[in-house]
Order: C-alpha cells, then sequence, then structure tokens
C-alpha cells in the first residue's frame, strides 16, 4: 500500500462562511443568483452521478471516449511525473489517465469534499502500489499551494466544469493554474462544445426531471444550512440557451409570488411571481475561443481531441516561459 496524504487548506468553517456569503449576496442582488457549487451536498452529488447517466446528457459519455482513445498521447506528450487533477470527486475518469501514465510519481486530486477525496484517495494508493496519493481539500478556484513533487506536472480539469466559470473568473483561474506551473508542465482541459440548441437545452432539461432535481436541491442545501424555509415546488426548473454567450442558463422560477425567511442570515427574500433566480452558467467552446483563452493565460495549446460526434473537446496545452 503506497502512501495516502491528506491536506487541509480550507479551514473547517471555510465553507459555511463562503455559502453565507455567497447567498447574502446572490439572492439580494438583482437578478438573483446562486452560485453552482452548492448542488454538490451528499445528494447533489448522487444527483449528478445520475445526471451522467441519462440518454440527453452527452458529455461525460463523450469526454470518456476521448479519454480512453488518448490516454496514451496525453502521457506521452506531458511526460508527467506528477497528475494534479482539480475537483476530482469519484476520481472515476482519473483512472483511464492514471493506467496510462506508468511513470507516474504522484496523484494529487483536488477537491472541496473531504469524504470524496478520503473515499478515493485511499482506494487508489491502496490499488496502485508505487504511486503517491496526495489529496488536498481546496476550491480550486482559490489560491492553490501544490505539495513539492517531481515534474513535469499534468494538471487536470476535466468534465467541462470551467463552463461554470463566467469569461472574467475563468481568465482569472486559468492565470491562476498557470502560476502553479513551471514552463513545460501541461493542462488538459474537458470543454463542452456549441451545438444545435436542442441538443443543448435536451441536456440540462431531461425528460425524466434528474436535472430538475438537480436544480432545486440548491434550495434544500440553503434550507438546511441556514434553517431558510424554501418551498422547491414554488420553483419550476429552467434551461435556456443564451445565443450570444453562448452558455446554458439554469434558473428557477417563482411560481408564484412568494417571501422567502432565511434566518441564519437574518434576511427574508421577497419573489415576485415568475421572477427567476440564476444557479448556473454552463459555457459552451469553440476551438478558437479556448485556444485564445489560453493563450492569454500563458498555455500554448498542442492537442484537440474531440469525440467522433464532435460534441466535447479534451485539448492539452503547454505552459509557456515564466513573464
Ligand atoms: C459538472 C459543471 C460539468 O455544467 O454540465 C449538469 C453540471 N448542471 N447538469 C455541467 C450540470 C446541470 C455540469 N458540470
Amino acid at each position: 500500500m503506497s502512501p495516502f496524504l491528506l491536506t487541509r487548506t480550507l479551514p473547517e468553517d471555510a465553507t459555511d462562511a463562503a455559502l453565507r456569503a455567497d447567498v447574502l449576496h446572490g439572492l439580494t442582488g438583482t437578478p438573483k443568483t446562486l452560485p453552482p457549487k452548492w448542488f454538490y451536498d451528499a445528494h447533489g452529488s448522487e444527483l449528478f452521478e445520475k445526471i451522467t447517466e441519462l440518454p440527453e446528457y452527452y458529455p461525460t459519455r463523450a469526454e470518456r471516449e476521448i479519454l480512453l482513445a488518448r490516454a496514451g498521447e496525453i502521457a506521452l506528450a506531458s511526460g508527467a511525473r506528477t497528475l494534479v487533477e482539480l475537483g476530482s470527486g469519484s476520481s472515476e475518469k482519473t483512472r483511464h489517465l492514471l493506467d496510462a501514465l506508468p511513470g507516474l510519481h504522484t496523484y494529487v486530486p483536488v477537491d472541496v469534499s473531504e469524504s470524496a477525496l478520503t473515499q478515493a484517495g485511499q482506494a487508489l494508493a491502496a490499488e496502485r502500489p508505487g504511486l503517491d496519493v496526495h489529496a488536498l481539500i481546496a476550491d480550486f478556484t482559490g489560491s492553490l499551494t501544490l505539495p513539492d513533487t517531481p515534474g513535469p506536472r499534468l494538471v487536470a480539469f476535466l468534465g467541462g466544469t470551467i463552463g461554470n466559470l463566467l469569461p472574467a473568473e475563468r481568465a482569472a483561474f486559468l492565470a491562476s493554474v498557470r502560476a502553479l506551473l513551471s514552463p513545460g508542465d501541461a493542462l488538459l482541459l474537458g470543454t463542452d462544445l456549441v451545438k444545435d440548441e436542442s441538443v443543448l437545452v435536451a441536456a440540462y432539461d431531461d425528460a425524466a426531471g434528474v436535472t430538475a432535481a438537480f436544480n432545486k436541491n440548491v434550495l434544500s442545501v440553503v434550507n438546511r444550512e441556514l434553517e431558510a424555509d424554501f418551498d422547491p415546488d414554488a420553483f419550476d426548473h429552467v434551461a435556456l440557451w443564451d445565443t450570444e454567450q453562448e452558455w446554458i442558463e439554469m434558473r428557477l422560477r417563482s411560481r408564484a409570488a412568494q417571501t422567502v425567511k432565511i434566518p441564519a442570515l437574518d434576511l427574508a427574500v421577497h419573489f415576485a411571481r415568475g421572477e427567476e433566480l440564476r444557479t448556473e452558467v454552463s459555457a459552451k467552446f469553440r476551438e478558437d475561443g479556448v485556444r485564445a483563452e489560453l493563450a492569454s493565460a500563458g498555455f500554448a495549446l498542442t492537442h484537440w481531441w474531440t469525440d467522433a460526434e464532435g460534441r466535447f473537446a479534451l485539448s492539452l496545452s503547454v505552459a509557456g516561459q515564466d513573464r
């Protein structure tokens, strides 16, 4: 059994403080918003796993297809001795990469969920003699410090989760990833691609209603954590495609005029009938845009792979000289 180490970079109460700040800011602003990271309590994570198996939700399958086909090339091109995975969750898709990286010394899964990290990390360390697993409890949108492990490093950010960040947040995020790396280190990025509106909307508004339940779950999280009295059934799930921004938005539309109490924040929030709360942006990308955003952050895109249907892309980029 190889070493498993867990480093907490977040104080125990950081999550609570961040949730309070996000809910206060998001529900007192116009329009009302909540950041998507609060979907993922235990129930929300289960619902997301179900989403990945829905016939309408293609990104997970498309990305797995690319990873399986290209893991060898990724390993060869990066020569990685340390693999850092941002938002590793269950580390499920990472196994394909780990299998292809025989020279790998250390795997660094980074996630805010301690339970997911411990489960996945301990299992991997037990399965793979010779592989150090150094898990980091951290919010990858904040400032990260990586353990001192051998290079070259490969940072993987999969699933299309970068699409949850707004353009300015993406620029800051990519620059912070670049700042973690040395010239020649690599970034493996999963991006969902612009495609027919009907396909996109169906992926975020499935027939079985799993995405609707996932969307409304954020209200249950606020209820439990901040003693709020949201009635999830008083809101409708909305998924729409913004042609200008080229992103999907998920919203919750108030079915009636209502006031929600959030005692932990000493707050009452009024919703007009039909008023919408934005809960997620999921941006879709084109090759030129991804290349340009990476270049601005100091990465040169070297490989662009899509699934056979051209729905999703994995790109590999190399960190340029320090500037
Ligand atoms: C996990 C962020 C990639 O944006 O497609 C799935 C989350 N939201 N269905 C996405 C999600 C609604 C998902 N990511």
